[in-house]
């Protein structure tokens, strides 16, 4: 019989650097906490066959939706963590299977970006070895310094790595290096492959390439990095894929009736879901009236009997500097790109509750950063954003999710009227916009903003 393979995340710590007041494992980024993206990670892998996940114990209840989640069937327990990191490994060595052939692997829950080729290459490693490493190289000069912050010893860079996890085992060499630890005063180790080095000097320890992307949440700045990295992970995966199959779907679509919104409502149909499109000059619907929403909604829901996505990309484009723009104008870009979204949000989502189903939003690449003559357009873009990271927060309970795309300039009338005619080549098409959005409106990505770029469509289709 092949050995089993278990994955333990160590999520037993505070996380005093980051200093947010929660643990930083609970920390929410892209609509979920960091050790739940990690669970999805290791959970997905095939090579994976059970999952322990070793909690703080003054929050452990916080993980308790996780645990009876039909999401993670391979999380087995979650149980109290110790008071140091190796405390914790100990916690999940008293639990594993009794089989010193079981292979262990032991991942920091805050380290949420490690990937199926990282883990595959530590369970393909304990094939040949009992002890595993991963790390990368070091970019900094690492230097070494005495007790007066004197410089000491400066060791070459090339046979310097920079640990991360996982670090995986053979069940049987971590637990008798730990024995062996428990009878040593004066054990110190801030690492499991540290343990085995020092108490099984004989036993060769392999490293495995890890990748920078599988930092660990450690400091404040991190938090904004993991942040970006989520981003940048959900635009690949949204280019990636082929259109999906959207059958027995229903979708309604706010502002269907041109550019993007039209274009989704026909690829959308094209992918065999049942599509509601409304917008002012075909239904006569204005998406700042809340009344018109519901009822909008409500006609659907009473003919389909679901709803499973919500897509609103009516807006409008005003450029101007601000003095000189009529109050009037002012009020109605703002109740258009973000008054009428907050509308749209709170109205779909009593019945993207039935079906786990999500809305999607649109944003403008404009919200990272004011520029001149579009204030009011690119801050009520950026408001955008801001909801949809805090209704993802707010409905993750309800498996509602809520992302929003954010696509460079598109080729669409609303864009023409502003701007004339560009060349085309610097401009995505509405086409192209709409088949990212169904990849999105297919995955669980949730609290995401997904950056649609002519560069990233020109590489897809050359
Ligand atoms: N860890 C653990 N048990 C502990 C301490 C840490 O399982 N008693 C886990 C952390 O939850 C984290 C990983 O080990 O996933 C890496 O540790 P580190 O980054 O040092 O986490 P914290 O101890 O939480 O951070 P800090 O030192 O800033 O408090």
């Amino acid at each position: 019989m092949t050995a089993r393979t278990v994955a333990v995340l160590l999520a037993g710590g505070i996380g005093v650097r980051v200093g947010l007041g929660v643990p930083k494992q609970l920390i929410k980024i892209a609509g979920k906490a960091i050790v739940e993206h990690t669970l999805e990670v290791v959970n997905a892998s095939p090579v994976i066959d059970e999952v322990i996940i070793v909690m703080n114990a003054g929050a452990i209840e916080q993980l308790d939706s996780l645990k009876d989640s039909e999401r993670f069937p391979k999380l087995t327990r979650i149980i109290p963590g110790g008071e140091t990191r190796n405390d914790s490994t100990r916690a999940a060595l008293t639990v594993i299977d009794e089989d010193p052939d079981t292979k262990v692997l032991f991942h920091d829950a805050v380290r949420p970006f490690v990937n199926e080729r990282i883990l595959e290459d530590c369970v393909d490693a304990l094939e040949r070895y009992d002890a595993v490493d991963t790390a990368i190289p070091s970019a900094d000069t690492i230097i070494q310094i005495d007790a007066d912050s004197h410089i000491s010893g400066i060791p070459n860079r090339a046979t310097l790595r920079r640990g991360q996890t996982p670090q995986a085992f053979r069940a049987g060499t971590i637990r008798r290096a730990y024995e062996l630890a428990a009878e040593d005063d004066a054990f110190h180790a801030t690492d499991d492959c540290g343990v085995v080095f020092t108490y099984l000097p004989h036993v060769p320890i392999f490293v495995v390439d890890g990748t920078a992307e599988n930092m660990k949440v450690t400091e404040p700045i991190d938090v904004h990095i993991a942040d970006k990295l989520f981003q940048l992970q959900s635009s690949s995966l949204a280019a990636d894929g082929e259109l999906p199959d959207m059958s027995g779907k229903v979708v309604v679509v706010f502002g269907g009736s041109y550019g993007i919104g039209k274009s989704i409502v026909q690829l959308a149909s094209q992918a065999g879901a049942e599509v509601h499109e409304f917008s002012r000059s075909t239904t006569g619907t204005d998406v700042r009236s809340r009344g018109q929403v519901k009822k909008a909604l409500r006609t659907v829901h009473e003919r389909t009997g679901r709803i499973d996505a919500v897509v609103m990309t009516a807006g409008i484009l005003q450029i101007g500097p601000l003095a000189k723009t009529k109050t009037k104008q002012i009020q109605t870009g703002i109740e258009t790109n973000f008054l009428a979204p907050v509308i749209v949000a709170r109205a779909a989502h009593k019945y993207l509750k039935h079906t786990g189903g999500q809305v999607l939003l649109f944003t403008s690449s404009s919200h990272t950063r004011g520029r001149a003559n579009y204030g009011v357009y690119s801050a009520s873009k950026a408001a955008v954003v801001n909801l949809t990271q805090s209704l993802a927060e707010e409905w993750s309970g309800d498996s509602v999710s809520i992302n929003c795309i954010s696509p460079q300039r598109t080729h669409t009338p609303m864009r023409t009227r502003a701007f004339g005619d560009e060349p085309s080549e610097t401009l995505l098409s509405p086409e192209n916009v709409a088949a990212v959005s169904l990849q999105v409106l297919d995955s669980d990505l949730t609290g995401q903003v997904i950056a649609v770029r002519v560069e990233d469509v020109r590489s897809r289709t050359s």
